[in-house]
């Protein structure tokens, strides 16, 4: 068994440049730390203020000014040396509505390049706006700017980095956003008559005020830290009047962690999904957030007042000791629940306020033109790198993996043939999940990431529409991203 991880250890190391630029560049960062008397500050972290908590369009615009930083930030109580937007974790929450123009100046002044992904967000993947080829070196700026479309749907986005290789590190670090389109589902009068709460799930490792390198084997299963934030805190608590409504507005922003959440005596009433609402309530005991997803579930304060505990039960994300899953190392899960976040109940409303009916439509996709399968897997040859694969290949950027023509429908069949689940992502266009291993699903709601466990088969309908250009598409477990499990797709203008 030693000798697997110690093999496993040299051919992670001698993957790709940016793994190892990672090492060096941790490096670098320390030393630039110990320069600033001590400080722990990064470069040009020090003195700049901390970024507002929220940023919110005005008169059609959302203009801003956003550094990435290593420095100082307040993390569960207490001070970590982390990697952020604008000195915060999680970084400000933008807010707009379709038809904004959005400019960002974005200035990286962390010890190492970086990007930003504008993820589920349907605007172009080419230029200044969502493109994840983009490199900002250390020291430089660019200005994204791009144009959220008039019929783009309400709902939770995010922003985080994408630049293949340093991607789970910086995510891991810190590096995260809520990007927030306000529409169509905000006007529900019975969702607006709600009170609204985000919930940023991330967890972190921290020793000694900072984040200790992974060890290979933990970078390679994915990276789990053991401090498990909600909006950078530990534990915080909600109020609920009873007989309200509770907004829960989820983001698993996590690295590779999953959470399998329940609540206390109380149903979740899903009414949101990755992309936007779902056409009515759906009722469920239970959420499982893969990495990159997002939820919004309605909770209604109809029990005994008191206080109620959201938990994050153990899941299983394979790679156990199993099915040759101990080349991954074999690990051990979170084997108990764990507390998230508490619900209190304040005083009652005088008229308990009903759950909303219909929250808006979910288009039916027609026919598919084209059938597409993508196989994930991971290839471990004695000598050489350990890779995580799609039909068989590890990214390549020069490489045009698939060419697809805008204005149709295709049908992606997604085919997990590792021992770990694979949260598979596709940028610029959301799709709907048709099946999972065989079993037709049952919610129509839109998805940019889908959970395809070890072993299964998970169908997708999507429809390529407008924006023309290159785009990727992943696992989001991210640290399988940056090990190869990505290929790019290209949006054609039909001939
Ligand atoms: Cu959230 Cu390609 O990423
Ligand atoms: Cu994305
Ligand atoms: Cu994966």
């Amino acid at each position: 068994m030693k000798k697997t991880h110690e093999k496993t250890h040299l051919r992670l190391r001698g993957h790709n440049t940016r793994s190892s630029a990672h090492t060096i560049s941790r490096r670098k960062l320390l030393v630039a730390g110990a320069g600033l008397a001590g400080l722990g500050l990064g470069l040009a972290a020090r003195g700049r203020p901390q970024s507002a908590s929220l940023l919110r369009s005005r008169g059609g615009a959302l203009t801003l000014d956003l550094d990435g930083r290593y420095g100082p930030v307040r993390l569960a109580g207490r001070t970590a040396n982390l990697f952020s937007y604008g000195g915060r974790v999680p970084g400000p929450r933008l807010e707009v509505r379709p038809g904004d123009e959005v400019t960002l100046r974005f200035a990286n002044a962390l010890p190492e390049p970086t990007n930003l992904h504008f993820h589920g967000l349907h605007v172009p993947p080419t230029g200044n706006a969502d493109n994840v080829f983009l490199e900002i070196p250390e020291g430089e700026q660019l200005t994204y700017s791009f144009k959220i479309p008039e019929n783009h749907p309400a709902g939770t986005f995010w922003y985080h980095p994408h630049l293949h290789g340093l991607v789970a590190k910086q995510v891991f670090l810190g590096m995260a956003g809520l990007f927030v389109v306000r529409g169509e589902l905000d006007e529900v009068p019975e969702v607006a008559a709600a009170r609204e709460q985000f919930a940023v799930l991330k967890d972190f490792a921290i020793s000694g005020g900072r984040v200790p390198p992974p060890n290979p084997r933990e970078f390679m299963r994915g990276r789990e830290g053991s401090l498990v934030t909600v909006n950078g805190e530990l534990e915080p608590e909600w109020s609920l009047e009873r007989g309200g409504l509770l907004r829960l507005r989820l983001l698993n922003a996590s690295t590779a962690r999953f959470y399998r959440l329940r609540l206390d005596d109380h149903p979740l009433f899903l009414i949101d999904t990755d992309g936007g609402a779902l056409e009515e309530p759906y009722e469920l005991d239970e959420l499982l957030l893969a990495p990159g997803e997002r939820a919004e579930v309605l909770i209604r304060g109809d029990r005994e007042p008191g206080r109620y505990t959201l938990w994050n039960l153990p899941y299983d994300r394979g790679g156990g000791m199993g099915m040759g899953g101990g080349m991954m190392g074999g690990y051990a899960a979170d084997l108990h629940p764990r507390p998230l976040a508490h619900l209190v109940y304040s005083a009652s409303r005088q008229a308990v306020l009903p759950l909303p009916g219909r929250l808006g439509r979910v288009a039916e996709l027609g026919q598919p033109k084209t059938i597409r399968r993508f196989v994930l897997g991971h290839q471990m040859r004695p000598g050489r790198v350990v890779a995580f694969t799609i039909n068989g290949q590890v990214f390549d950027p020069r490489r045009l993996d698939t060419r697809v023509r805008l204005g149709t429908v295709e049908e992606w069949e997604i085919v997990n043939a590792g021992v770990l689940d694979h949260p598979f992502h596709l940028h610029t266009n959301s799709f709907q999940v048709i099946s999972r291993a065989g079993r037709p699903e049952p919610l129509r709601a839109w998805k940019d990431t889908v959970l395809v466990p070890a072993g299964s088969i998970v169908r997708l309908r999507v429809g390529f529409e407008d924006f023309p250009g290159k785009a990727v598409y992943h696992c989001h477990i991210l640290e399988h991203e940056d090990l190869g499990m990505m290929g790019i797709v290209r949006f054609e203008e039909g001939a």
